[in-house]
């Protein structure tokens, strides 16, 4: 069991017989987000996107980011109630992300779930966000397969060996820039919006991705690099002339999409499972999702996915990891605090750990 959760009161891992009600928050960037669920059901996913509020600044701002949440949550809450049909008092448990994120926003949904918790005498849910991102794929289903999972967003690049739920051992993370950053800041390159993975999806189809050959880093490592791509953007953008738009952005689909795919199936070979899958915001990507769907038939695996709209940030991702753990009899101490670098897995937070007292 992990150190942050701790049996419920004379739970049994068995789930109970009467349907529970889950509410969560995740306020860990820039999305307000609140989920409810009814045992495995969603009855609502709510999301309030601060991107307009960042655009201007080119990024999101911490308090700015804050800020927006405290306006949102208690709006979102509201809607969430009315649209599920049910009273708060009814709700089981609460949950919120509890880390990675930052701090200051982390701290608004986390401060509302335990608020409500001890209010309603009911149980706490401090939930890791990755792992909500790790476990949509499998979003309202009651079994959690042993897989390879890549989760690829705007915050991490990361491949996972999943044994069970909670039973996490990281195969490799990015050691710089994440896939999704990688695709926001090129974006930027080009003069293209915020977030720029969408953008660059748009123009890729009209270009040749063979027409640029972008580095593909560390092709020996189960690390991923994605900052060598944006400097060899940045140098390759001056000596351009006339139309190339289209042909960039195919060519940073093509050298983002390879690298996911080839260390993903590696992965899975690897650690010998035969299922692979992959969440987070790039995740909706159509291209990573065709070429990941041809290398897993190509190796006999099977890919899971979840649909997009459960691969950008939401709160219903985070509904679901927690109801998990609810039905296993866990939940979290109300004293737990947010944790803006919160690990995934022991073996990651060791590697960390290490890694900070080399630099140090
Ligand atoms: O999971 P997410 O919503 O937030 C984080 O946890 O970071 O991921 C957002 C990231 C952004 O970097 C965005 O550019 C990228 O996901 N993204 C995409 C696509 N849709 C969103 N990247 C590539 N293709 C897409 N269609
Ligand atoms: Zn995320």
């Amino acid at each position: 069991m992990r150190k942050s959760s701790q049996r419920l009161n004379n739970a049994s891992p068995a789930r109970t017989s009467t349907p529970q009600l889950l509410l969560a928050l995740e306020t860990s960037c820039d999305e307000t987000a609140i989920a409810v669920l009814r045992d495995r059901e969603l009855l609502v996913s709510e999301v309030a996107s601060q991107i307009a509020e960042h655009a201007k600044f080119g990024g999101v701002v911490p308090e700015v980011a804050s800020r927006n949440h405290l306006l949102h949550a208690p709006r979102l809450l509201e809607r969430a109630m009315r649209d599920a049909k049910i009273d708060i008092a009814q709700v089981d448990a609460f949950a919120a992300t509890s880390g990675p994120g930052l701090a200051s926003s982390l701290m608004i949904g986390a401060s509302i779930a335990k608020g409500l918790a001890i209010g309603f005498g009911k149980p706490y849910l401090a939930i890791n966000h990755l792992e909500g991102h790790l476990l949509s794929p499998f979003f309202g289903e009651a079994e959690i397969k042993p897989n390879v999972s890549l989760v690829a967003s705007g915050g991490h690049t990361m491949s996972t060996f999943v044994r069970n739920i909670g039973d996490y051992e990281i195969i490799g993370r990015t050691v710089d820039d994440a896939a999704g950053e990688a695709f926001d800041k090129i974006a930027k390159l080009l003069g293209l919006g915020y977030p720029g993975g969408p953008e660059i999806e748009k123009h890729a189809p009209n270009g040749d991705p063979s027409r640029f050959d972008l580095p593909r880093s560390m092709p020996d490592s189960e690390n991923f690099s994605f900052s060598g791509l944006k400097t060899a953007v940045r140098y390759l953008l001056p000596t351009l002339r006339g139309d190339f738009l289209a042909d960039v952005c195919a060519s940073v689909q093509a050298a983002i999409v390879d690298v996911l795919v080839s260390k993903t199936i590696d992965a899975a070979k690897q650690h010998d499972v035969d299922l692979v899958t992959i969440s987070g915001g790039v995740s909706c990507n159509r291209e990573l999702r065709k070429q990941m769907g041809e290398a897993c038939r190509h190796h006999r695996l099977e890919l899971k996915t979840a649909d997009p709209w459960l691969c950008t940030d939401n709160g219903a991702m985070i509904a679901f990891a927690a109801m998990s753990k609810l039905q296993s009899g866990l939940s979290s101490r109300v004293t737990e605090e947010i944790d803006p670098s919160l690990a995934l897995a022991e073996n990651w937070r060791t590697a960390s750990a290490e890694r900070r007292r080399n630099s140090a």
